[in-house]
């Protein structure tokens, strides 16, 4: 789709080190090879470019195989950002989540970005929800 001059497309190729410029451009770290690990378990994702063929947005959706899909690693290049182009992203990726048969499409941010999730994508927020941090979890054998 055509979103005021930037191609907004799902599953559209979208390069490791384009994806690590685009992340390293709004002060994120950024391991080379990310992508090429994450994008077989995708569902799908989003790419957002200008005419010259530049990214300047990305969203990713994995999936559980069913019902439920995951919004993650939303980003905007900073000279690029509140202009909609993230809310088109998230709009295109949950109608393609839908499209998929998903019934649940779920995200998990920080506070501050409860405005664009809740207010301008259209998120609500869940009865309760969850979430453990395993890096610092024994593992049993
Ligand atoms: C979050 C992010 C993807 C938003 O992208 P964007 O293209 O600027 O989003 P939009 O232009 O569609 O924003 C729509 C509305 O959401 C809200 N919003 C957007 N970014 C926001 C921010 N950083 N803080 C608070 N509200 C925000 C605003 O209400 C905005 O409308 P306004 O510009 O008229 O005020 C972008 O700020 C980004 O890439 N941040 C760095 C990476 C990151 O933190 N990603 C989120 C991972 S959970």
């Amino acid at each position: 789709m055509n979103f005021r001059g930037i191609d907004i497309r799902w599953r559209a190729p979208v390069t490791d080190t384009e994806l690590a410029a685009l992340t390293q451009s709004h002060g994120g770290h950024a391991a080379a090879g990310w992508w090429d690990q994450v994008r077989p378990h995708s569902l799908g994702w989003v790419s957002a470019r200008l005419a010259d063929g530049s990214l300047v947005g990305f969203v990713n959706v994995a999936w559980d195989g069913g019902d439920h899909a995951f919004l993650l690693d939303t980003k905007t290049r900073p000279a690029y950002q509140r202009r909609g182009i993230g809310t088109a992203m998230v709009h295109l990726a949950a109608q393609r989540a839908k499209s998929a048969g998903c019934e649940w499409l779920h995200v998990d941010f920080s506070t501050e970005l409860r405005p664009f999730y809740l207010d301008a994508c259209g998120f609500r927020e869940p009865d309760a929800a969850g979430i453990m941090n395993l890096y610092s979890l024994a593992v049993t054998r």
